[in-house]
């Protein structure tokens, strides 16, 4: 089959690498894709929120599966388009329709769908413009650390953990009135603040039945010891080792099953990816937020230790199949360690040659994925953005799998290169 990937980072990378290495894919294009996607797939000059100009492609390519990477495409409505175009709504576009979308691109819609099926998650009230005064209210009843998010999208910067009253009281405002974060924070949601230990599940469902992929934990922060801005992501392990058998059949029977059932429930249509953000306090899981998506660089990790064919599973989440599916998994460790252009996630420059990249590519018990790169004229590849390479390596646990991916990355430099030591140290010292 022609198989249609949408999206240009890492998570897109990983995404292609696995499809085509099923025997099932004829051939794959991937719209933009970058440099690492090129050297697999065919790269398409298309952005993943032209809707028209994608549905035409699809047509002309022969295209039997559209897979969706980034959110952006899901939350503009890409699976209703389709749907409601007769000339491509036999085509399976994996990734939830745009109500289901609101799960992410709404905090305060995913946040009553917790409370309405019953998810576990932290105690929270959404207020705007004009409930201001009641909102600067309810902050003098709350307790300290608050936890205000805006409701939309906001590019990751949208949640604000206050550590005063004051600060939370003036952020409040800045968000409601002064549109800190334009249109996303016209709705505000406060919410209590989660002391425990996070981590990340992931889910692929056809809206029926559902499959649990390996779970994983991310570095969120720019500087070592989680200093300093977010970011996308710097680093990602799987498996999670305080995440135990105990707590992801937690997980599963408090978070999954009401979660895909409340879908089910509501008539929303989901045949995608679901990334759930969790706290586990004290064994107990809470969700933090849902993403309509894989997480980037969590794919990176996740993905490698994916053993049965990738690419049947997603065919059988577009036919509504899941359930004959066999997820298997291999039980070696994937860590995943980010390389940005210095800068990141503040202005970075672009347009540096990478050295070392074919050295890298050949190193045992690793995978390069590219982010932002690109192929310039003189058969070079040149960073493109602020996230440009992950690098995941594996082996026999965290520590083995952690030195496999640190070695490769020692292959790789160019000018203003950066990237965290301290990946999955932590858990290193959790596992001791
Ligand atoms: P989100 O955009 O919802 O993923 O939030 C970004 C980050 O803020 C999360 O990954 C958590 O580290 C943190 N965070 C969000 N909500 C809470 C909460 N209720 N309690 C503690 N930390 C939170
Ligand atoms: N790494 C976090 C995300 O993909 O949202």
């Amino acid at each position: 089959m022609n198989i249609l990937l949408l999206g240009s980072g890492g998570r897109e990378h990983a995404f292609a690498w696995k499809i085509v290495n099923s025997p099932k894919c004829t051939k794959l294009f991937v719209a933009p894709g970058n440099a690492g996607t090129s050297s697999i797939a065919e790269n398409v000059d298309l952005s993943p929120n032209d809707f028209e100009k994608i549905s035409a492609f699809v047509i002309e390519k022969n295209i039997a599966l559209v897979v969706v990477g980034p959110e952006e495409p899901l939350v503009k409505g890409i699976v209703d388009y389709f749907e409601g175009n007769e000339k491509v709504s036999h085509i399976p576009v994996i990734g939830p329709s745009q109500k289901g979308a609101h799960l992410e691109g709404s905090k305060d819609f995913s946040k009553k769908f917790m409370e309405r099926h019953g998810v576990p998650t932290a105690a929270s009230r959404t207020f705007t413009k004009e409930s201001l005064e009641e909102g600067l209210e309810y902050l003098t009843t709350q307790t300290l650390p608050i936890v205000l998010k805006a409701d939309g999208l906001a590019a990751g910067k949208g949640v604000l953990i206050c550590t005063t009253l004051e600060e939370a009281k003036s952020s409040l405002k800045e968000m409601l009135v002064d549109n800190k974060f334009g249109e996303a924070s016209s709705k505000v949601v406060i919410e209590q603040y989660l002391d425990g230990i996070e981590l990340s599940v992931f889910v692929a469902t056809d809206g029926i039945s559902y499959r649990i992929l390996p779970e994983a934990k991310d570095y969120k922060r720019i500087g070592e010891n989680d200093q300093g801005l977010n970011t996308g992501g710097m680093g990602a392990v799987s498996p999670v080792p305080f995440a135990d058998q105990e707590f992801l059949s937690k997980v599963e029977e408090k978070v999954v099953k009401p979660t895909v059932n409340g879908l089910k429930e509501e008539g929303i249509k989901y045949n995608g990816f679901l990334f759930i953000g969790l706290m586990n306090i004290n064994g107990e899981p809470f969700v933090i937020e849902y993403n309509v998506r894989m997480g980037d660089p969590e794919t990176q990790a996740v993905l490698p230790r994916i053993k049965s064919d990738f690419l049947e599973m997603l065919v059988h989440m577009g036919q509504k199949t899941l359930e004959s599916y066999d997820l298997e998994i291999h039980s070696f460790a994937a860590t995943t360690v980010v390389l940005v252009a210095g800068g990141y996630p503040e202005s970075y420059k672009k347009g540096d040659k990478i050295e070392g990249l074919q050295s890298a590519d050949g190193e045992e018990h690793s995978i390069l994925f590219h982010a932002g790169t690109k192929s310039s004229e003189e058969n070079t590849v040149v960073t493109n953005g602020g996230r440009v390479l992950a690098v995941t390596g594996m082996g026999d646990g965290v520590a083995i799998a952690l030195e496999n991916a640190y070695n490769t990355v020692s292959k790789v430099c160019w000018n203003d290169l950066y990237f965290r030591r301290d990946i999955g140290q932590d858990i290193l010292k959790l596992i001791k």
